[in-house]
């Protein structure tokens, strides 16, 4: 290292770029934003001017030669996931990687391969792992609150109109890998097991926009699934809801239930005869999520600064690679997907 703070190049400065650059911009201990590296000029020139940087690469492979960069933060469109990280790695550089990690279960081996070869860290962004509430819940059932886990179901519901690549299942593996990664992570965290069977249904109800250039788009999703150890699971998952960002947990033990999640922003119910009851609902995941990114690139740093392990591996973005990639093929024959059981391994 270079400074006594780990460099940071964050690589794609869109939507979820732009909050992890916020983040190491000043947000995180023991780091510094050192550099962006975003092709596109207005893009790039205008998070410089919000960031305060002076640093700014159009081709992210000019930043895998700086010697102020120590790590890189990869946020942009999954497809190019995978060369970023196997010359991210190849560069010595250690690795926060968006979810979804890959297009593909051969493209997280490579990327796996490549980190363990050059013996840098490679986290995935799955930050709900971070976020207190799910903290808790995970530690409430530990501790036998619910008894026995039998049910996990997860939603995640989002406003946006899709970017233009994520209309196209083959540039972005659709909503279930876009918008559900998270969801099918939390199934395997709560469940501490691996999908056995899927099944998924899906239609696309709120973009006739996409409907003839994208014949198979989806907007809306609903996933169950058997795992390993006998448990069971259910997803959903939907875009261009309109009403908010909606994400919700429900697990379902033998000796209780436990929901983290609310729809409501703040709490505040204001009632009055014309309007009835009203409360304004979560806007975005930046707004439900915006400490959980926080504690996720802090624990990034830690975890390379201690020699620790990070807290969510390669093996766990390729293994939620793996389930949107049976839900989607469930998805087109219209049948039960079982998972390639030689690649199912408990979590250890
Ligand atoms: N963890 C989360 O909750 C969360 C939320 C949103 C997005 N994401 C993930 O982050 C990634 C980006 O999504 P987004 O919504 O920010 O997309 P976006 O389209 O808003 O931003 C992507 C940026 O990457 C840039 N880019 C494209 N190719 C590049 C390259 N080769 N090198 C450098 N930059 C390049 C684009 O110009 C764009 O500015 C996706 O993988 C997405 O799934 C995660």
């Amino acid at each position: 290292m270079k400074s006594d703070k780990l460099g940071v190049c964050v690589i794609g400065a869109g939507r979820a770029g732009l909050i992890h650059a916020v983040n190491f911009a000043g947000r995180v201990k023991n780091a510094r934003l050192t550099a962006i590296a975003e092709p596109n000029r207005v893009t790039a020139e205008q998070a410089c001017r919000e960031l305060e940087l002076d640093r700014h690469y159009p081709d992210y492979r000019q930043a895998l030669e700086d010697d102020a960069v120590d790590a890189m933060v990869v946020v942009t469109p999954t497809a190019y996931h995978k060369d970023i990280v196997v010359a991210a790695a190849d560069a010595g550089k250690h690795i926060l990687c968006e979810k979804p990690m890959a297009m593909s279960v051969a493209e997280c081996d490579a990327m796996i391969a490549a980190a363990e070869k050059n013996d840098v860290v490679l986290q995935i962004g799955f930050m709900r792992r971070f976020d207190q509430s799910f903290v808790y819940a995970k530690e409430q059932i530990k501790q036998g609150a619910i008894g026995d886990v039998v049910l996990v179901k997860s939603l995640t519901r989002g406003p946006s109109i899709p970017q233009r690549w994520q209309y196209d299942i083959a540039k972005s593996n659709g909503p279930l890998a876009e918008v559900n990664s998270h969801d099918i992570d939390t199934l395997r965290w709560f469940t501490e097991s691996e999908f056995e069977q899927v099944y998924a249904i899906a239609g696309n109800y709120r973009c006739p926009e996409a409907r003839q250039e994208f014949p198979d788009f989806y907007d809306n999703v609903v996933m169950v699934a058997t795992f390993v150890n006998g448990m069971q699971g259910s997803i959903d998952g939907a875009v261009s809801v309109r009403y908010g960002y909606d994400a919700r947990l429900e697990v379902v033990g033998t000796e209780g239930v436990l929901f983290v999640g609310r729809l409501d922003q703040s709490g505040v119910v204001v009632c009055n005869l014309s309007s009835g009851l009203k409360t304004p609902a979560v806007e975005s995941w930046r707004n439900r999520f915006t400490e959980a990114y926080r504690h996720e690139d802090q624990g990034f740093v830690d975890a390379v600064l201690n020699g620790t392990p990070s807290a969510v591996s390669g093996h766990d973005g390729k293994m939620a690679v793996k389930v949107v990639n049976a839900g989607n093929q469930s998805i087109m024959e219209k049948k039960p997907i079982r998972l390639n059981e030689d690649e199912i391994s408990l979590i250890g």
